[in-house]
């Protein structure tokens, strides 16, 4: 059968990285309520000639190095962005010119912070059916530019910053390495919880990012339980079975809930919340990329990447190495 399989990795931050300290000099906060609340102790945030497309071609870049991959071999770019350079045309197609790889299918796709899955699942469904062959799949965000800097409550939890994966067809047994699963979930009623107070068919502004994160933080936990068991049910493994959570990082103490709803130790999930914070579709390529760089992530393991975010959406991916 067809299988996607993950050949590299790559990621790519802003210059300027923002601490706690820098934050609570500007709104009434403090180090000790942000680690506390969140495990967040710093963001990047992108400055000036920074913008999603540009973090995103690096990361691109890095990956398809990783892979040992020319970027005239890809034949499909998807990228997961909510915060693109512009409302059109997709960022996908700014990332293929940059990459001189000009011809096959790009364009993006918007489930916030649930993009990559979202991203991963298309690229997957394309590679399965013959479509394409080679693919970059991105996450890349600048959350920084939709965030209300007198806001207290959302302003110190997100950071900028992309991933990448590069993927590839592969005829493999059954039981071979690959893409194995992917699950994917939205529920429209949820949309006051978390959404941005602007938009190109509203208010003909960008807008600000809006969120009751406490009503969003109950409804993570469960929801990524649950489509955390579906995805393994699916293909007969049990929780076990992971060497790897590579989850969404929004919060330390979701990441922590969720481990331990599954009985997994927290030694088996990567956690990168603490240097990159909220970075929305780029935070699990992102993490992914800082647990294959450190060596942790190694060829043969079975990992599970995972995300909820605004819409709701939400979603899980397995795959083994
Ligand atoms: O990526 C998409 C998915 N997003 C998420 O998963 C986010 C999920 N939610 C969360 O991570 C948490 O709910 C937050 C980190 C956003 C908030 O933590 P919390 O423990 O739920 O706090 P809270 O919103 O209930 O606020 C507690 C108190 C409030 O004060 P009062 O009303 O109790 O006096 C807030 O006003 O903390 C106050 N507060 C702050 N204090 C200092 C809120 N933000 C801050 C702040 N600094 N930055």
């Amino acid at each position: 059968m067809i299988r996607a399989q993950i050949r590299g990795s790559g990621s790519a931050l802003p210059k300027q990285c923002v601490t706690n300290a820098d934050l609570a000099d500007r709104v009434d906060t403090s180090d000790e309520w942000i680690v506390e609340r969140t495990g967040i102790r710093q963001r990047y945030i992108a400055g000036e000639g920074e913008t999603t497309s540009t973090l995103a071609t690096e990361a691109a870049r890095k990956a398809l190095d990783a892979a040992g991959m020319d970027p005239s071999s890809i034949d499909l770019i998807v990228l997961a962005t909510a915060t693109p350079d512009n409302t059109f045309p997709a960022v996908a197609t700014q990332v293929q010119r940059a990459l001189g790889c000009r011809g096959g299918i790009a364009f993006d796709v918007q489930a916030v912070c649930t993009g990559f899955l979202y991203a991963l699942g298309t690229a997957d469904s394309m590679i399965r059916t013959g479509m394409a062959k080679r693919a970059l799949v991105i996450g890349a965000e600048t959350f920084s530019r939709i965030l209300d800097w007198e806001d207290r409550t959302t302003c110190v939890l997100f950071g900028d910053g992309a991933g990448a994966i590069v993927l590839e067809a592969e005829d493999v047994a059954e039981d071979g390495p690959g893409i194995m699963a992917t699950k994917l979930r939205a529920d429209g009623e949820h949309k006051d919880l978390l959404y941005v107070d602007g938009g190109p068919s509203t208010t003909g502004t960008v807008g600000k990012l809006r969120m009751k994160g406490r009503e969003v933080f109950r409804h993570a936990v469960v929801n990524l339980a649950e489509v955390l068991g579906e995805t393994l049910d699916a293909v007969g493994l049990v929780a076990e079975d992971i060497d790897w959570v590579v989850p969404h990082q929004a919060n330390a103490r979701i990441l922590d809930a969720t481990a331990r709803k599954l009985g997994l130790p927290p030694e088996k999930v990567i956690v990168t919340v603490d240097r990159h914070a909220n970075t929305s579709a780029a935070s699990v390529p992102l993490a992914f990329d800082a647990g294959v760089r450190d060596g942790r992530i190694k060829p043969g393991d079975l990992v599970v990447f995972e995300a909820m975010g605004g819409g709701f959406t939400w979603g899980a991916s397995l795959a083994r190495l």
